[in-house]
């Protein structure tokens, strides 16, 4: 029996040509293959393979590798869940919200009470469909699926469009939506679709967490302390965030404690997802935030130096 029987026939190039590299002196890592156990039972593998030299010439090769069964198991679940949930929920909600529109749009021809359950089911279904969204996204984080495009983009402009978005949501709940964005602050490296998606998260925090009567600022500054990104800031006076709870904040699934009542209003991905997204396009964000007084969210992101440099910047802005 030679050492290539241990591994699934159609394998063997592949692993034969590794072979050749480690005794050429290279390293392998994570190397990931199938044995064949004695009892004809596939094994999924990952290891670490290389060759010891000696007077110039491979001695000996050395493989460690560990058993990844239960991982590939969870991999394939995760592409199995997306699936799923793609087909069988996305897809028909779709449908619904598409078909609920249209009438939501003809309501001045049904009766008061049927338009009032017409914009029930709307809100209903929209809350239903960004749930679906975040749970896709988290999957597409954790399988590395999650594409971000950074472009030179004028994020000052677009955080003042999407604060705008969400002002009549501010006024149904009598709350002061704020912006603060100074002129001429230059374009970042970033995604203009995900910079909405992170800025809208945030303000969908605050809009949830702060009373009524309440006031959110959202703002976009250069920091004079690193003058190489711009920050972006939403601060509101809401319920706040108990000191124990900051530190989890950012895990996805995690919902503080101090906020019980408005918590169930979600699955707790949302900032999870910002910070995915914040540190893909080479950025951090933190929380300040003091119980019963009020949270201020910031996030950072790049400054474009294809736009500082004055070369053209290609690429599509406000996607
Ligand atoms: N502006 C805020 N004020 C007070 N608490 C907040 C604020 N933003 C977030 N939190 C707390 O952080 C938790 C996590 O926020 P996150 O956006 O990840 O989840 P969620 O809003 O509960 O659900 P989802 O975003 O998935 O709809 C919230 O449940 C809440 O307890
Ligand atoms: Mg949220």
């Amino acid at each position: 029996m030679s050492s290539f029987d241990l591994f699934q026939p159609s394998e063997q190039a592949r692993v034969a040509e590794a072979f050749e590299r480690v005794l050429r002196g290279e390293t392998l890592k994570d190397v990931e293959t199938v044995f064949v156990a004695k009892d004809g039972r596939e094994i999924p593998v990952s290891g670490t393979v290389n060759s010891q030299m000696k007077e110039g010439g491979p001695f000996a090769t050395r493989g460690i590798y560990r058993d990844i069964t239960a991982r590939k198991a969870v991999e394939r679940f995760r592409s199995e869940f997306f699936h799923q949930v793609n087909h069988e929920l996305r897809n028909p909600l779709t449908l619904i919200v598409g078909v609920l529109r249209i009438m939501t749009d003809q309501s001045d021809k049904v009766h008061p009470d049927h338009r009032r359950w017409l914009g029930m089911m709307e809100r209903n279904a929209n809350h239903l469909q960004k749930m679906i969204e975040d749970l896709l996204e988290l999957t597409r984080t954790e399988t590395g699926k999650l594409a971000v495009h950074p472009q030179p983009a004028d994020i000052a402009a677009l955080a003042g469009q999407i604060a705008g978005d969400f002002q009549s949501a501010a006024e149904a709940k009598r709350i002061a939506l704020k912006t603060r964005i100074p002129p001429g602050l230059p374009p970042a490296h970033a995604d203009p679709l995900r910079f909405r998606q992170i800025l809208g998260n945030l303000i969908d925090n605050a809009l949830k967490f702060t009373p009524e009567g309440g006031e959110i600022k959202v703002s976009v500054s250069r920091p004079a302390s690193e003058t190489d990104s711009l920050q972006t800031s939403v601060s509101d006076t809401g319920l706040g965030i108990a000191e124990k709870d900051l530190p989890r904040l950012f895990e996805h699934l995690y919902q503080a404690s101090s906020n019980f009542e408005s918590r169930r209003k979600g699955l707790g991905l949302g900032l999870y997802i910002c910070k995915t997204l914040v540190s893909r396009q080479g950025g951090r964000i933190w929380v300040e935030s003091v119980l019963g007084k009020g949270s201020a969210f910031h996030f950072t992101l790049p400054v474009s130096l294809l736009a500082a440099s004055g070369l053209p910047q290609g690429g599509k802005q406000g996607r």
